[in-house]
């Protein structure tokens, strides 16, 4: 059991998102209480999602059925009928009891599972200052374990405000991939998890934020014709009404090829370890015919499930924003490494905000002690 919250779209039923092992099903049962400690156990729905990537555990929605659910407080998914459940284990407590009109934040960002010895501190401080100047209020990020000195900045961010951290020891339960595909990746679950962390956070702000991105630590869903993510909702939604979910191409940006000048290699960043992506403004063209790894601005009241690159549940379907509107700007090792930088594309759009940028993460730098 990961989380548990009332879905209104759904008479106000009790979703717990949950990991199951996929070949080893049995009927569970929903062990629900109120504050009077007034417990009922009812049956369930289970919901594996279709997109498990081939590993044994997957991401699922167990669904309470059952009467007078949005009273409770608190609930537990267990294996016994009688609902004589063990006490010792632990309930969680039910969120979203209540729905909301107005939210807190506009643009929320959910980056999945942090892991390993990740240490990308220069790339991490510009993308966050790029979101910020693209309107971004709130970035949540699950953590399994990161290097010393990106530690050091998540801090500055989480005391900033803007950083929610969610503690996410995958690895003390399961053994996870280190990659999304089980043929070339051992494990038990995909990625540390990425499909629950994307289903747990779009549950998480569905009353808190009117739109959530979904991408990864090292991607910018970066406007293209608009100043910032409000502006440009403001033109696709209305053109597009009900639509929820907003899917955005992605494009690489190869690490490996530096810009000319020189003008972004500045002495303030010499020593700070991780990529500066503003040096890399040599984009792969993208082959024509082969499968975009989109990713997303959802409406989280409008989605039931999702998936990494579209959603596999949603109420008003989903719509392809045009490159030329909206794109990722993806830093990372390149995918066509034998191309030349004759062959890449000249795209300096991170350019548009150096004035605002470069003195901002100086600035984060500076207070988060780096500089
Ligand atoms: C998943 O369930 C199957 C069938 O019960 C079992 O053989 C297997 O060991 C389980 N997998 C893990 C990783 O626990
Ligand atoms: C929830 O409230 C209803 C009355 O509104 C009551 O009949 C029901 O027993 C309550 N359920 C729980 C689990 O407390
Ligand atoms: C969200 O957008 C609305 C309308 O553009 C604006 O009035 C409001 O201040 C914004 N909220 C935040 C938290 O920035
Ligand atoms: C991330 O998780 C690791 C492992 O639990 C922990 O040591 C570290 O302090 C966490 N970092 C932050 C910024 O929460």
């Amino acid at each position: 059991m990961v989380s548990a919250f009332i879905d209104h779209r759904l008479d106000g039923v009790i979703r717990v998102i949950s990991i199951i092992n996929r070949s080893s099903l049995q009927p569970l049962y929903c062990s629900y209480c109120s504050t009077e400690q007034v417990c009922k156990t009812v049956d369930t729905d289970v919901q594996i999602h279709s997109d498990h990537f081939g590993f044994t555990y997957g991401a699922s929605d167990v669904i309470c059925k059952g009467e007078h659910m949005q009273n409770a407080t608190h609930v537990l998914i267990t294996t016994d009928k009688e609902g004589s459940a063990d006490h010792k284990m632990e309930y969680l407590p039910i969120k979203n009891k209540v729905v909301r009109e107005t939210f807190k934040f506009n643009f929320t960002i959910c980056i999945s599972s942090l892991f390993d010895n990740y240490n990308n501190v220069l790339q991490f401080a510009q993308t966050m200052e790029m979101y910020k100047l693209l309107g971004v209020q709130h970035v949540v990020i699950y953590n399994t374990s990161c290097g010393p000195d990106l530690e050091k900045l998540l801090k500055h961010y989480e005391t900033e405000g803007i950083l929610e951290i969610v503690s996410w020891p995958i690895d003390q339960f399961l053994n996870p991939s280190r990659g999304w595909n089980s043929q070339l990746h051992a494990g038990e679950i995909q990625y540390f998890g990425q499909l629950v962390t994307l289903n747990e956070c779009i549950y998480r702000n569905m009353y808190q934020s009117k739109y959530v991105l979904l991408n990864d630590i090292d991607e910018i869903i970066m406007p293209y014709k608009h100043t910032n993510l409000a502006s440009l909702m403001e033109d696709l939604q209305p053109a597009h009404p009900n639509i929820g979910v907003f899917l955005i191409e992605n494009h690489i940006f190869p690490k490996t090829q530096f810009e000319e000048s020189g003008k972004f290699k500045r002495a303030e960043w010499k020593n700070i370890p991780g990529i500066n992506i503003m040096e890399h403004i040599y984009r792969e063209p993208f082959p024509k015919g082969v499968f975009n790894p989109k990713k997303m601005i959802v409406n989280p009241r409008k989605v039931q499930q999702t998936s990494v690159h579209s959603t596999l549940k949603d109420f008003g379907g989903s719509f392809v924003v045009p490159f030329d509107v909206c794109r990722i700007v993806h830093v990372r090792v390149p995918l066509q490494g034998h191309l030349t930088k004759k062959e890449l594309f000249v795209d300096k759009r991170v350019w548009d905000f150096e004035q605002e940028l470069v003195p901002n993460v100086d600035q984060t730098l500076k207070l988060s002690g780096f500089l």
